[in-house]
């Protein structure tokens, strides 16, 4: 499978040569070069994906042997993600963004492991990732979040450096940071369960796609803090600042991003979860974003009609005490 790569890796240097190519007829850059450098990636993008469609470039590779029966396997397996059904926001463009060669890949590797049987439909699509519900091969429901192995403004950046023997292999090296960050995600739920945290627990992974619980109901995942009104906020915050402590003082994480955005409302209780800038007490930024963290709760306490102040929850998050709170033997499935 792996001789793909090369096939891949040639096809790209096609479009670059002629993405280019198609730059350099557009003459030197003049006023305005962000608002130009954005329109100009979003062309790309249009042309990019309007050529591929024309030309069914994008999917050649299935037509070759090897692909074809993996893609047979599967396609009826990711027809709920395809937009068959009630879910039609799915267009042909997102499936080509979000299923490029490598994601159906990893996707059948996860499901020759049994990890996915199905994907059932799209939860959430962002800018570097797609969430979906699927179920497992015994009839769990789980949620598999698929990061983007490319995007726009990437690939205007590399155009000025790819070619430039200083820089050789830049595409390579991005898809190994997409993987990169996938794994960290992993690796702060599995860190954040093992301290007893309402997350998602984390259930597989491969290259760009996390496999983790799915928190939600049998029809729709569970809404996000942000669009609920709790009956007792203080109680919630409550959980929320102890989520903080836990994480600071025994599992050495700050998540980074603590928004009501990212906290699911299910069960009665705050799910925390995109843990993937979660950094480390001796990153640099370490402290700065635990303050933004508590800051951001305590707008959101204070939003609700809870009286805490910043000063007071920064203490409570440093010096809670937490002598009674144990790893949990957390075995990853
Ligand atoms: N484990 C999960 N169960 C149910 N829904 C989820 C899960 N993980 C993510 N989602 C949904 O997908 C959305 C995007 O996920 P998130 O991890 O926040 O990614 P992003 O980096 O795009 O913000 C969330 O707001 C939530 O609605
Ligand atoms: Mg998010």
């Amino acid at each position: 499978m792996d001789n793909g790569e090369d096939w891949d890796e040639l096809g790209e240097n096609k479009r670059q040569r002629k993405r280019r190519r198609q730059h350099r007829q557009k003459g030197p850059k003049r006023t305005s070069e962000r608002s130009k450098d954005e329109s100009f990636a979003r062309t790309e993008e249009d042309n990019f994906l309007s050529n591929l469609e024309a030309k069914s470039g994008a999917f050649n590779w299935m037509k070759e042997d090897r692909y074809k029966r993996m893609f047979r396997d599967i396609e009826t397996k990711i027809q709920g993600a395809l937009g068959v059904g009630t879910y039609d926001w799915v267009d042909r463009r997102v499936f080509d963004q979000v299923f490029d060669r490598l994601t159906l890949m990893s996707l059948y590797k996860l499901m020759k492991a049994g990890t996915i049987d199905t994907l059932d439909f799209p939860i959430a699509r962002g800018k570097e990732a797609h969430v979906f519900r699927a179920t497992t091969i015994d009839g769990r429901t789980i949620a598999v979040k698929i990061f983007h192995t490319s995007n726009a403004v990437f690939k205007n950046l590399v155009q000025y450096i790819e070619g430039d023997p200083r820089f050789g292999g830049l595409r390579r090296r991005h898809r190994d940071l997409v993987d990169i960050w996938v794994r960290k995600e992993h690796r702060n739920l599995s860190r954040l369960a093992r301290w007893g945290l309402n997350v998602p627990r984390p259930l597989g992974i491969h290259k760009n796609v996390l496999v983790m619980e799915y928190i939600g109901s049998e029809t729709v995942s569970s809404p996000k803090l942000r669009e609920v009104k709790v009956e007792d906020p203080e109680r919630v915050f409550d959980i929320l600042l102890e989520f903080l402590a836990i994480s600071w003082q025994k599992a050495n994480l700050v998540h980074g991003d603590f928004s009501p955005y990212n906290i699911l409302w299910h069960d009665d209780k705050p799910v925390v979860i995109d843990v993937g800038q979660a950094v480390v007490q001796s990153h640099p930024k370490a402290q700065e974003f635990l303050v933004r963290d508590v800051t951001r709760l305590v707008e959101w306490a204070t939003k609700n009609g809870v009286e805490v102040t910043l000063a007071e929850a920064m203490f409570e998050v440093l010096n809670m005490e937490l002598g009674h709170v144990e790893q949990l033997q957390y075995e990853e499935e």
